[in-house]
């Protein structure tokens, strides 16, 4: 049951591959909550199909855009707004993707040229979907605008290789941009830094399991999962956060502020 704290606002969402994909969840609850918004992810990623049942649930359209190609997300966004009926409200930048984490290459080992490419997908891909709204000057006044991160931006979690990278240029984004978007136009920019969480993308990484187990002990309240991240998101872009903009949020149980847990020490007992 919703609140209607989306009623009559338009939106983008980008990252929806499956049932455990953060995106899907965040559309799940803007739906709930009274939003229509325009579905996309990569034309590859569509070849599962399972998007549409997703645009069939929530009653939207699906429109394919590598969120690396400007041109895609000009189509994709001139599109959205006659689609949507008008300028946008809210988007969703749930990408993120390593070629060296998926080829297996350790982080002093890596291909430039895949380094390269997850850098574009995970993290300029956010400063195009930006810059292409501002120059197509598609959102309304006090819009926000979201990228989902993680604590690897701050601090050293070896096995994240080089997504580490590429989520503190994604957190610099929301800053740089935040501030230009924010000047111009009144559009608020903020990455959400979400507990580790099993989906697609989140289990890529090497040692997954036994790292959601660690963080799950080391977060006072446990690890969030996606689908409170997607109450999180549905707040930010609520008219409830007007003021909220170029910050990263954590949205991990506490697991940030924590220096250790009664119950990581015990398991060092002698
Ligand atoms: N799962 C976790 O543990 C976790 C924790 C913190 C942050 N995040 C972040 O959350 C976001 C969503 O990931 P998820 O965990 O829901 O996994 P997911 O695999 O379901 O989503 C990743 C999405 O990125 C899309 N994508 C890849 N390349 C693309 C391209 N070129 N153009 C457009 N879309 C593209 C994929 O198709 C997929 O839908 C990512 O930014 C991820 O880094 C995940």
């Amino acid at each position: 049951m919703g609140n209607d704290l989306l009623k009559g606002k338009r939106g983008i969402i980008f990252g929806a591959l499956n049932e455990q994909s953060i995106a899907w969840k965040v559309a799940e609850r803007a739906h709930e909550e009274g939003a229509t918004f325009v579905l996309t992810n990569a034309p590859i990623a569509m070849r599962m199909g399972e998007i549409n049942n997703l645009a069939e649930k929530t009653g939207s359209k699906v429109i394919p855009a590598d969120a690396t190609s400007v041109e895609d997300l000009e189509n994709l966004i001139s599109q959205a707004m006659e689609v949507l009926g008008g300028k946008i409200d809210f988007i969703l930048h749930s990408i993120g993707m390593s070629v060296n984490v998926r080829k297996g290459n350790h982080y002093t080992d890596e291909n430039y040229d895949y380094t390269m490419k997850g850098f574009d997908v995970s993290a300029l891909s956010f400063h195009k979907v930006l810059q292409t709204a501002k120059k197509l000057d598609a959102m309304n006044e006090w819009g926000s605008v979201l990228a989902l991160s993680y604590i690897a931006a701050q601090r050293v979690f070896p096995d994240y290789n080089d997504m580490a990278d590429n989520k503190s240029y994604l957190e610099s984004i929301a800053r740089s941009f935040g501030y230009h978007y924010g000047v111009a136009k009144k559009v608020r920019v903020n990455t959400i830094s979400q507990s580790p969480t099993m989906t697609t993308a989140g289990s890529g990484v090497k040692g997954f399991n036994e790292f959601i187990n660690f963080s799950e002990k080391m977060s006072p309240l446990g690890n969030a999962d996606a689908a409170a991240c997607a109450d999180y998101c549905i707040v930010m872009f609520s008219d409830l956060t007007r003021y909220v903009t170029m910050q990263n949020l954590f949205h991990d149980g506490g697991f940030s502020n924590t220096g250790v847990t009664q119950e990581v020490i015990e398991k060092f007992g002698a």
